[in-house]
């Protein structure tokens, strides 16, 4: 290794503006070990992260590709309190389930670690005590709510209490009913969520971050340096800044987490967002460490001026990379600070913000029981409608769209006619280019500039764009094809057509390079198809790769057109998750204005038996009912159609209002109201006695 590994400082390359980076360190949020990956995951962070490392690799750059689980804070703790279980054996069971999910969908980590590593708690204990002896930190006492029954400090998130402007119960941090923000200490009475009981406000110690002497450092790196990164994250750093930054606490009174290295601070932990993006740096360190050759130092990585540092996340996490883990860095000294921050809004599910408590989401390993094999098609539809500069839309209406009239009609259905003519013609050998045609010559100078266009599109985070260019290339085959149609010319002019199919195979191999950053295991599937190994990016626009005389493989389909019902059962899915969310929510309705037992005793309700029930004729609501009412019996008509079959209310015992005046109902008299239950979805249930009684009983 010849590299530098030194830290800057003593040998660092001077950093000028149009200088080529000698290597990218590429990161990726390291999602909370508390559940699975979803397609919000996918799409807002893993899938843009991994196109781009796929495409420096491609072009032969020195990248390394860092992920890991987030294995501390509170959300676990509550996760492991909820099911029982030790935070070790959550973090324990999801970090497996995430690191699985990742490898399925190709996501090509170099590393995928753990913030629950040794490594990684040496690591970022290390850090922390630097800042401290270098008097980086402050350290400021504070009144926190505490539990004298547990003996532990509570976290806004695991206090409730009575909210002071609608009296609701609300969290400490935020009232569900009124929406209002909240600090715990406004809240009236104030209780533990754990064991229920009353807090008191005690005295501790933590140690803040002081973000406000950064300040003006901040300013000048971002608002001055970087007016080119995307104007979602741009915007959101200028809004930080143009309020005045505050202190931020760096450690918290929790008992799961990398214990304070300071003496006196036992019972604390590393504030989470602290320690996590330390992760970054460890995991760089235990994958440098487990191959020294291949990735030298992990300072290299870190602290070389030559090195470009990209970090993906989602919008919620801005703050905490555009700003305070540069000022962690900054206070420590050595690092290199974040050339890009390519922050993605959100991805909504059929309208509806992604929930993992609500269970609105799709989630990945589910996904592969339904869609087995369909990696691609999935990383496909949340590329093309990626939430790249505002908040999106996953739709299955749109996944399917985009897999059957896109990869299936368009990619695939031209990979597969130049490969079966290809059989049909010439039994899978490539045959000799003849000569060009002018429209050859435009057809080929159109693909030629589809490599530039990429790239360029890449290399500023537009994968939505860029992706699209890739299949702009597949409609130039398919053009191609039609305009040429070889099958007609195969009777006139074989010669011709033997041009016709070299260019439509030439350019079906710059589709496998093309695809290869967003579609891996198509382009893999396509490679081997055609033969060849892959055939590297600098090749891409070329119309040499295939050889005459090169033997194919036998074609398959490279794509397979999704059917509706595959589609139906995923909104079945959601639709019942739907439901069950609203039964879970329910909340009766406000009793209504006081009545007098006079104004109740007016009311004649009465039990009857159903004799007959049949539907009423043209109307989807009325059901016709014949009631035994102990007098002469009576018709009652009912708007309960939707929930019941007319036969298996027959014979059972239902409530009604006698004494209602009688009602004409298309065409028919109504004498009196059956009663029945609204339940939360709006749906009728009728109101039986729970004994039976005499027809005409009286209910009161
Ligand atoms: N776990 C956090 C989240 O899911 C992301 C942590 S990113 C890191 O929002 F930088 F802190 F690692
Ligand atoms: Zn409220």
């Amino acid at each position: 290794m010849k590299e530098n590994n030194q830290l800057n400082g003593d040998c660092a390359l001077p950093q000028k503006e149009g200088k080529r980076w000698a290597r990218t360190t590429v990161t990726s949020a390291l999602p909370y070990a508390n559940g699975g990956v979803h397609i919000g995951h996918l799409a807002g962070v893993y899938v843009p992260a991994d196109i781009y490392v796929r495409y420096l690799r491609l072009k032969g750059e020195d990248v390394m590709f860092v992920g890991g689980s987030d294995e501390h804070g509170v959300p676990v703790t509550q996760r492991a309190r909820k099911e029982g279980i030790t935070p070790q054996q959550v973090v324990d069971r999801y970090h497996k389930m995430i690191k699985d999910s990742f490898e399925e969908f190709g996501i090509s980590f170099d590393v995928y670690s753990r913030t629950t590593s040794k490594t990684h708690h040496q690591f970022a204990s290390d850090f922390f005590r630097k800042l401290y002896d270098d008097g980086k930190l402050i350290e400021k006492t504070t009144k926190q709510f505490y539990d004298e029954q547990t003996g532990t400090f509570k976290t806004d998130r695991d206090i409730v209490g009575e909210c002071p402007h609608c009296h609701a119960e609300a969290n400490g941090d935020q009232c569900e009913k009124c929406g209002r923000d909240l600090d715990p200490t406004e809240l009236i009475n104030p209780r533990s969520k754990e064991s229920g009981a009353q807090l008191v406000l005690k005295d501790t110690t933590n140690w803040f971050l002081p973000l406000n002497e950064y300040e003006g450092w901040l300013k000048q790196w971002i608002l001055e340096g970087h007016k080119e990164w995307r104007s979602n994250v741009y915007g959101q750093c200028k809004s930080w800044l143009d309020m005045e930054l505050q202190p931020r606490a760096m450690t918290r009174d929790l008992d799961w987490g990398i214990p304070v290295p300071v003496e006196g601070a036992e019972g604390k932990v590393l504030y989470v967002w602290f320690d996590a993006p330390i992760g970054y740096i460890s995991n760089t360190k235990e994958l440098c460490e487990s191959n020294p050759e291949r990735w030298g130092t992990w300072q290299r990585w870190w602290q070389q001026d030559d090195t470009r540092l990209v970090h993906f996340i989602g919008k919620d996490n801005i703050v905490f990379h555009c700003i305070i883990f540069p000022v962690m860095m900054k206070a420590h000294g050595d690092y290199i600070m974040p050339d890009n921050v390519p922050a993605n809004e959100f991805l909504n599910l059929e309208g509806d913000k992604i929930s993992t408590s609500r269970n609105w989401a799709v989630w990945l390993h589910e996904y592969l029981v339904d869609f087995p094999g369909k990696q691609d098609v999935l990383r496909y539809a949340l590329t093309a409608s990626a939430p790249e500069t505002k908040d999106n839309d996953f739709t299955w209406a749109e996944f399917q769209a985009r897999n059957n009239n896109e990869l299936v009609a368009i990619y695939g259905n031209f990979v597969n006619r130049a490969l079966q003519l290809t059989q049909k013609y010439y039994e899978g050998v490539v045959p000799a280019c003849g000569e060009l045609t002018d429209y050859d010559r435009e057809t080929i100078a159109e693909f030629k500039d589809v490599k530039a266009k990429v790239e360029s599109l890449l290399d500023n985070f537009r994968f939505r764009d860029a992706q699209k260019e890739a299949m702009n290339l597949a409609r130039i085959g398919n053009k191609y094809l039609a305009d040429s149609e070889p099958w007609k010319v195969i009777k006139t002019d074989p010669e011709r057509v033997k041009t016709i199919i070299n260019i439509s195979l030439q350019l079906t191999a710059n589709l496998a390079i093309a695809f290869e950053p967003f579609l891996p295991f198509s382009s893999k599937k396509l490679y081997g198809m055609l033969n060849v190994e892959p055939l590297g990016w600098e090749n891409l626009g070329s119309t040499e790769l295939l050889k005459a005389g090169h033997q194919l493989a036998k074609p398959e389909l490279l794509f397979e057109k999704i059917e509706d019902d595959a589609i139906k059962a995923q909104m079945d899915r959601l639709e019942r998750i739907k439901k069950e969310n609203e039964a879970a929510n329910y909340k009766a309705e406000p009793v209504k204005k006081e009545v007098t037992f006079d104004d109740f005793e007016k009311l004649d309700i009465r039990v009857g038996t159903i004799l007959s029930c049949e539907k009423v004729k043209k109307s989807n609501k009325l059901l016709k009912f014949e009631i035994a009412d102990g007098l002469e019996n009576r018709t009652i008509l009912s708007g309960i159609a939707q929930y019941y079959n007319p036969e298996e209310l027959v014979g059972k015992q239902v409530c009604f209002i006698a004494n209602f005046p009688t009602r004409k109902m298309m065409g028919l008299e109504s004498q009196g109201m059956i009663l029945s239950a609204v339940n939360f979805d709006g749906s009728l249930s009728v109101i039986t006695p729970q004994r039976e009684v005499k027809p005409g009983s009286q209910v009161g």
